[in-house]
């Protein structure tokens, strides 16, 4: 191998890294998640699910890159969701996060953070 396509491997081998690294799951509900959500919050259909994901899109990287949902427990979720709202309001000097778009996102995280689990 010349220097060249060694530094070119090298630059492609950096890049792949930082890409895997960077980008973080944010899984799209499915029809079996809404029905599992269901057991904890009764009136949760997949719509109000990708509504819950939608707001979660909209709001929750503004600051800091998306965090991964699996990485948090329900009850650090619980805590989590409401600290970030106010942390928005701080910022903006008004309310961002309405209620409404903190108890979809609430939903959507904690039915979504134990998919796996
Ligand atoms: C106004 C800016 C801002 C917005 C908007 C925001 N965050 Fe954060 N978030 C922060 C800061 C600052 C931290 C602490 C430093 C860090 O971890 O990046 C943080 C940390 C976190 C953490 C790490 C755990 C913790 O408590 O420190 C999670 C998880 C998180 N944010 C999720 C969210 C979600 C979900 C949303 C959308 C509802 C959101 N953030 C919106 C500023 C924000």
């Amino acid at each position: 191998m010349n220097i060249k396509s060694s530094q070119f491997c090298l630059v492609a081998l950096a890049l792949l890294i930082f890409v895997a690294c960077s980008s973080v799951n944010i899984p799209i509900p499915t029809q079996a998640d809404a029905e599992r959500g269901a057991r904890l919050f009764a009136d949760l259909t997949l719509e109000s699910l990708n509504q819950g994901k939608a707001d979660h899109d909209r709001y929750c990287n503004t600051c800091h890159n998306y965090k991964p949902l699996e990485k948090y427990t329900t009850e650090q979720w619980e805590k989590i969701v409401p600290k970030m709202a106010s942390k928005a309001a701080k910022k903006a000097g008004r309310e961002v996060i309405d209620a409404v778009a903190q108890e979809s996102i609430r939903k959507y995280v904690v039915t979504m953070c134990d998919i796996d689990k």
